[in-house]
This record gives C-alpha cells, structure tokens and sequence, in this order.
C-alpha cells in the first residue's frame, strides 16, 4: 500500500473550550494551545486536532457554527489561529480542523437570510409543510423531540437533525455545496493539514424517506469534495460516520476511491448500550464483545482502508471510567493498558485531552452541574417516560458529554490550572492528584506510558512493525485477557494485556522475544501468569 505521512501520526484531540484559558475568560482559547505546544511536542503526538472554534453561539459548544470564516472572540482571533499553526509546524505538528458540514447555527446569516424570506438562502436548508397542524414526519432529533421545528412566519418547519439551533444544510442544493468546498479550501490554504469531517456520513440523507447515515448519495457528495478540495493535497481527513460497518468503511477510506484517508466508526461505543435502544439505556460491558469487536475491524480493514482507533473522544465517556478501573490502586496500571493496547492496534491512534494523565470522568451530582444541550434535553424527554430522576443523572453520569469535557488538569493550583477565573464547566476535584505537572518527567507516570508507546511507534526499527504489520488475535481462555501479535517480515510483536483486577493463570509459552515495555517491573513478570491490569509487549 502507497504510504502515508498519517499512517504512522499519532493525532490528539483537543477540546479547546476545556484545554487551556489565557484570557481569564474561563473558556480555553488560541493562545493557551500555543502555550501548551511544548507539552505536546514532549508527549510526542504530531497532530492535532481540534474541536470547532468558529464563530458560534455555543448551543452545541461549538458545533454550531455561525461564520465559518472567523475564530470566535471567546477562543481568539484568524490572526491567532495563524499563529499558532505556524508554532505547531515550527515544532512538526500538524494541526487538523473541525468541519461542521450537516447543518449550521440558526445564527448563520445564511439562516438569518432563510428567515427573513430570502428563497435563495431558504434553500440552504430543508424544509416541508406540516401534515394537518402536524411536523412533516414523526423523526426524532438526536438530541431529543422532533427533528423538525414550525416557523410560523413561514408556515413550514425546518429539519434539524440535532438541536433546534442546528438547521441542517440542504446538500442536494448544488450552491450549498459549492460555498462549503469554498469554504474548505480558505482553511486548506491558509495550511491547515486536514479535517475531522463532523457526523458527515448524513449528508446523503433523504428526509422524507427517512434515511439517515450512509445516503444513496453520500459516497457521490464525498469524492465530489475530494475533487474540489483534497486532490493534489497532502491532507489527512477522517470522517465521523457513526453509522459505519465494515463494508462503508471500507468503501470510505480505500484510497482508490479518493474519499477520506480514514473515519471513525462507532460500533464499539454502542456495545454497553441496550441493544437497539438510545445510549441512556445502561448495559454492562462484556469484555469478549469488546475484544471481539476490534479484532473484526483490525481484520476487516487488513487488505483495504485504513483504521483510526480511539478510546473516548468529546462526546464519550473518559474510558478510565467507563470500562477501567479508577481504585487509585489500579487507576494508573489500568489507563497504561488502554494506552498499550491503542497504540499497538493497526491504524492512526487518537489521544483524548488528559486521557494520558489518566483523568476521569466527574460524577455530577446534580442537573444544575450540566451544560450540555444534548443531557439537558434528555432529562425532559425520559422524566416523560417515567424515568425518575435518580435513574436519568445516574444515566448522565455514566454516558453524559460533560464528563470528558471537564478542564485539562495542568498542576494542582486552583481549577487545576486551567483559569484563573471560573470555569465553563466545573474542573474535576481530583486535579489534586491527577495533573500534568505531577507527571511530566516522572519515570512511572501515565503521561510517560503514553510517551514511550508513542516513541516506539516512531522508532525506526520497530516502527514499521507498529504500523503496517499484519494484526492476528491469539485466543484466550479469559475474556479479559487479549492478547495479539502484529507481524512483518520476520519481526512478531506480541501483546498481552489484562482488562482486569484479577491475577490470570496464563501459560505464555508460545511468546518469545524481549520485553520492550510494560506497566509492571520486569523481575516480577512471570511465565505463568499475567496480573491484575498488566500489559506487557514483546518482540521478537
Ligand atoms: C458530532 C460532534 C458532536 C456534535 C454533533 C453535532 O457528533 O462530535 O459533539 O454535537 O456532531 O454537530
């Protein structure tokens, strides 16, 4: 296969609302991600990405974008954007932005000017009568209630498929689409390296016959853009297609045909969800199917396409505490076998802010501790179907968007050095112990776990071993124990990690080759067991 710079980045997502406050605003900004290029460049990630910071009203904290053309003032301005790309390339770290290309803000002027009666600008959008005093069709927003709302100037409803400050984009309108591959490639000449492509596999979508991801034309609208803007480019784009399987996928990411480099699927998300019921409906994670789910995609994307592996992002759950174990016994073993594992899987690995700390999702306590839109409706929707309101916070708290959007934890001054005013959104109390400063340059940190996985990955003798070698499961008789060699020529790295907090009888015969690192002393690595929350990785 034809390489690429992407394939062996390791990218790191940036929540900037959360990452780091310069201004005393108590929002993130430009300039505290400029400040913290240098930590990056010691962990060792050379992408970023970054969550949207255009102009928005902050509805969907930024995934609702009124000018696409402008940093909002609460994050800096163009000229700090500019900036900081060349201090990131300075440092060779490249820096991918956010694309909101579903639907914009009801702020937007397009919007606005839809609003005022403006048919051309009307249709930018989707809109369809009502059915005898009713919405056009009973769909249903993501983020709770109709997906359609009334205009009554208008007497018509518009379509969004989140919330209702999020008007989704006509994408059959030719114009639409031509002012949004406009609109990319200002961001790509300016030398923005590439794009996360937001919820985009809805493009194709067909309202009326409610057909949502995967369109008939999606995969038309997506090389169109490829022609329009990534062709003769050396970008990285990666699309959030949260209704992928194997087939889309690989359909999606073969470089044959000119669509995205890579995208992000989210079968492994649902696994601790009621199957076929909304993400608020809890159900216990069973390890197999997790292991079982990332060997399917370590083997269905082997010959064609190209995986992106990640643990949480903004909208997830900090893994720590969703499938780890955050007894400050185990908490920082067990955060070193998600990174071992995510780092030896084949594909781009994706690094969530303070996910190489270790950090951990807060508990709320109560409602008035959210912000988000997307748990703010819910309480509404499910208080409607009988939920009491332990049963929903206790949901929130396990799968709610605040959770792994609280501020990074730079040191343990106060709000964990994130502002020096109040924060957006509470800053977990256990900064305390859990910060950056605490962990830089100390031999046994998260923060260093992290580092060394990542330098192996950029170590000529093995690096090719981490990134194009062939992925093969070893079974186990324990389902939290995964175990998985990668193979190239004659080099065979092995992996063997424990999920759990439970010594496991393992007779690792098989496994030759030298430890290159581990969460454990190596004198206390034994033949025949593997304990609790250990990985070890060998080579051979
Ligand atoms: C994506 C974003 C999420 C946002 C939604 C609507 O899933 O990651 O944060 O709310 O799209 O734009």
């Amino acid at each position: 296969m034809e390489r690429k710079w992407w394939h062996n980045s390791v990218v790191y997502q940036i929540y900037p609302l959360s990452f780091k406050d310069t201004s005393g605003n108590g929002i993130g900004d430009v300039n505290g991600i400029i400040e913290k290029l240098d930590y990056l460049k010691e962990l060792g990630v050379d992408v970023l990405w970054l969550s949207p910071i255009y102009k928005t009203p902050l509805d969907d904290n930024g995934y609702d974008i009124s000018d696409y053309y402008d940093i909002d003032p609460l994050f800096g301005t163009l000229e700090d954007a500019k900036r900081m790309l060349k201090e990131a390339h300075d440092r060779g770290i490249k820096i991918i932005m956010d694309l909101v290309l579903n639907h914009t803000s009801d702020e937007h002027v397009w919007f606005k000017k839809a609003l005022d009666g403006d048919e051309y600008y009307k249709d930018f959008y989707v809109w369809r009568k009502g059915k005898d005093g009713n919405p056009p069709s009973d769909v249903q927003s993501i983020f709770s209630g109709s997906a359609w709302e009334y205009v009554e100037e208008m007497d018509e409803y518009f379509f969004h498929l989140f919330s209702k400050r999020q008007p989704d984009l006509n994408w059959e309108n030719e114009v639409v689409r031509n002012e949004l591959y406009k609109m990319i490639n200002f961001w790509l000449d300016l030398g923005f390296d590439g794009f996360r492509l937001d919820v985009i596999d809805l493009i194709g979508k067909e309202v009326d016959n409610k057909i949502f991801s995967n369109g008939p034309k999606m995969h038309d609208y997506i090389q169109e853009m490829y022609r329009k803007c990534f062709e003769g480019r050396d970008v990285m784009t990666v699309g959030e297609m949260g209704g992928a399987n194997i087939e889309m996928a690989k359909l999606v990411s073969d470089p044959e045909r000119k669509e995205f480099s890579m995208l992000f699927q989210f079968e492994m998300i649902a696994l601790d969800q009621v199957k076929g019921k909304s993400k608020w409906e809890l159900k216990e994670l069973d390890f197999d199917d997790l292991k079982n789910n990332i060997i399917k995609w370590q083997d269905g994307l082997s010959e064609v396409g190209w995986n992106s592996n990640f643990w949480n992002n903004h909208d997830q759950p900090r893994v720590l505490s969703r499938w780890g174990n955050t007894d400050p016994k185990y908490r920082e073993l067990s955060a070193k076998v998600f990174a071992g594992v995510l780092h030896s899987l084949r594909g781009t690995p994706y690094v969530y802010q303070g996910e190489e700390l270790g950090m951990t999702g807060y508990k709320f306590n109560d409602f008035s501790e959210l912000k988000d839109v997307e748990s703010l409706n819910m309480i509404e929707e499910f208080r409607g179907y009988g939920w009491s309101d332990e049963k929903i916070l206790e949901s929130i708290r396990v799968k709610g968007r605040d959770n792994s959007r609280t501020p990074m934890q730079w040191n343990d001054s106060n709000n964990g050095g994130f502002t020096n005013n109040e924060p957006w959104l509470l800053v977990n109390p256990n900064y305390k112990e859990i910060n950056a400063e605490s962990q830089v340059g100390n031999d046994n940190s998260v923060f260093t776990f992290y580092k060394k996985m990542i330098e192996l990955r950029k170590k000529s003798e093995i690096s090719d071993l981490l990134v194009y070698g062939k992925f093969e499961n070893i079974p186990t008789n324990n389902k939290y124990l995964f175990v998985f060699q990668r193979k190239l020529d004659m080099q065979e790295l092995t992996v063997v990690a424990n999920f759990s907090n439970e010594y496991i009888k393992y007779d690792n015969e098989f496994i030759s080759g030298n430890i290159i690192i581990s969460n454990y002393d190596e004198e206390k690595i034994t033949g025949n067991e593997v304990k609790p929350y250990q990985i070890t990785i060998y080579l051979k």
